[in-house]
């Protein structure tokens, strides 16, 4: 039987957003400002994110989905064509090069960070390969020197790369393009939206035609495209500028979590956390372990319920993309991933958040201890 008296009284939330009385007032001042649509809020929050991100041109988006999608039209991507991507993400990257029509081509991921393994991308690409959608995993970059050397079109996806550098470089402005998201979840987290950056003046032009049908010559609007409908309220960007202005003291808040996990997951047997490249600039976005079933007696299933029944969320990222069920059953004849189909069944991710106190990461870490000496037993 589980002794429950040291249990937390109250859940702790997987990930809740750090919002305070500057995003109701920023969403307040907007509500009273009349812009509910796209205005002057989102085009603000394109030039302090392009300041930010380091790029020339950011655009304002309805989500990193339609970051992520945009991009590849805008690139020109297409049915016949390939894309090579990695299998360790949320599915939206691969859904993005699929509303193309074109088709993903998983290749396997790094054993130590689970980010795309560059060489692997190598021996992936063929005469169909239009370009290379890597994802920066967690925070940690991937290794991007090699992946640019290949000569092809690179778009990021840097959903959890808010404030990473790579190599001392700042993700935003290195690629053809990179897209961020908004999402509630998110270092810089305004609910919903996204951001793509780009220092190509004919991506950025593009992209302002796809994401919303553009006036005319002013008497009369007109068509040069048959554009998608993403573009980002004010009422969000107003959301994402707050956060924006927070964005160091939040980094700064989730670095000292991390260094409270790291310094505890040291003494148990069988968790690791993924690692981490002193050379590079992590954006602290999520803490994720692995759990191997065998060292530390459960599998990462049991421990997240036996976590669940002490009153601790997590989530797990992410499950292989190739190997939910739309894409088991169309792309079966792709090779094989076993780096990234064990990790699938061994990653868990602890609770963090700039929400959070440093007594609720303690909580979570003496309710991992009590599950790992249970079933390390
Ligand atoms: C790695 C990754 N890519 C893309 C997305 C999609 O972003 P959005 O939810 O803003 O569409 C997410 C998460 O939301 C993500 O985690």
């Amino acid at each position: 039987m589980q002794d429950v008296s040291q249990r937390r009284a109250t859940m702790l939330g997987f990930q809740p957003p750090a919002i305070d009385e500057a995003e109701i007032a920023a969403v307040a001042d907007t509500l009273r400002s009349g812009w509910l649509t796209t205005g002057p809020g989102a085009a603000e929050l394109e030039r302090r994110m392009a300041d930010y991100l380091e790029a020339d041109h950011v655009l304002a988006l309805a989500s990193g989905t339609a970051a992520l999608h945009l991009a590849l039209v805008a690139l020109g991507i297409g049915p016949s064509d390939e894309v090579i991507t990695t299998p360790i993400t949320w599915p939206a990257t691969a859904n993005a090069v699929v509303h193309t029509g074109a088709t993903p081509v998983f290749v396997d991921v790094r054993d130590e960070d689970l980010n795309i393994d560059p060489a692997r991308v190598s021996e992936a690409v063929t005469s169909r390969t239009r370009a290379i959608l890597p994802v920066h995993l967690a925070g940690q970059p991937c290794d991007l020197d090699p992946i640019h050397a290949l000569g092809l079109p690179v778009v990021e996806d840097a959903a959890h790369a808010a404030e990473s550098r790579y190599r001392g470089r700042k993700i935003g402005g290195l690629s053809d393009v990179t897209c961020f998201s908004l999402y509630a979840t998110k270092n810089i987290a305004a609910g919903e939206g996204g951001l793509l950056a780009t220092n190509r003046d004919d991506v950025a032009e593009a992209i302002r035609d796809l994401r919303l049908m553009r006036r005319g010559d002013g008497s009369r609007y007109d068509l040069v495209v048959p554009g998608y409908k993403a573009n980002l309220s004010d009422v969000l960007a107003a959301i994402a500028l707050a956060q924006l202005d927070k964005v160091e003291r939040h980094s700064a808040i989730r670095r000292r979590q991390f260094a409270l996990y790291d310094e505890a997951v040291a003494d148990f047997e069988g968790i690791e956390p993924l690692a981490r490249d002193e050379r590079d600039t992590h954006a602290f976005h999520l803490y994720v372990v692995r759990i191997d079933a065998e060292s530390a007696g459960a599998t990462r299933d049991e421990y997240q319920r036996a976590l669940a029944d002490e009153n601790i969320a997590t989530s797990i990222h992410f499950l292989p993309v190739h190997r939910l069920s739309w894409y088991r059953t169309r792309f079966s004849q792709q090779v094989p991933l076993p780096i990234a189909e064990r990790a699938g069944d061994e990653v868990l991710s602890l609770p963090m958040s700039p929400a959070h106190s440093e007594d609720d990461i303690r909580d979570a870490i003496a309710a991992l201890r009590r599950v790992h000496e249970r079933f390390a037993a």
